[in-house]
């Protein structure tokens, strides 16, 4: 299987999950890209217009033809998607007909962030095979690690 996971991340925690996904489906025999992706300008969290819109990522990889799934990660800022994932759901290429997983880091509260990102891509013809939340007040421990694991392992059975 080819896999990408695409995520942004501002501190730190959400690439941790992804490099995290990233060694366990490797282990499982995948071939595996990490892309984090990056606004051209980085502003405070405050500073982003909410929806994304008109924000401009710095040479994202937009098209997803050649990955069998594509996992997208974001932390959850004020119960949402950051901008910059909103920004990169809407350009991405060759959406349709494609198999995704979403996950999302937070502290307590996820809202409505998995859904707002799984709209955005059911919209465009893709399916979401599966999602994964970590709340993480503290730095992510190995208990909260742990369901990476059990995140792949799910994932590589709805691939096989
Ligand atoms: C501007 C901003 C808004 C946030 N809003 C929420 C929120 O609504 N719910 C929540 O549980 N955590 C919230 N958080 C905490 C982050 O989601 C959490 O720390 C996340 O794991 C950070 O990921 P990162 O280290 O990859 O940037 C917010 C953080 C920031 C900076």
């Amino acid at each position: 299987m080819n896999i990408l996971i695409a995520y942004y991340s501002k501190t730190g925690s959400t690439e941790m999950v992804a490099i995290e996904l990233q060694q366990h489906l490797l282990k499982k025999g995948s071939k595996v890209r990490l892309a984090r992706i990056f606004p051209t300008k980085e502003l405070k969290a405050y500073q982003y217009k909410k929806n994304g819109k008109s924000l401009k990522l710095k040479q994202p990889l937009l098209d997803v033809k050649f990955f069998d799934l594509v996992v997208i990660g974001t932390p959850v800022w004020n119960f949402c998607p950051t901008p910059i994932i909103l920004s990169y759901l809407r350009s991405m290429r060759n959406v349709k007909g494609k198999r995704f997983a979403l996950f999302a880091t937070c502290t307590a509260l996820p809202g409505t962030t998995i859904q707002r990102m799984g709209n955005i891509l059911t919209t465009n013809g893709a399916t979401v095979l599966n999602s994964l939340t970590i709340r993480s007040i503290f730095a992510l421990d190995e208990p909260k690690l742990a369901k990476v694991g059990l995140f792949a392992e799910a994932l590589h059975k709805l691939l096989s």
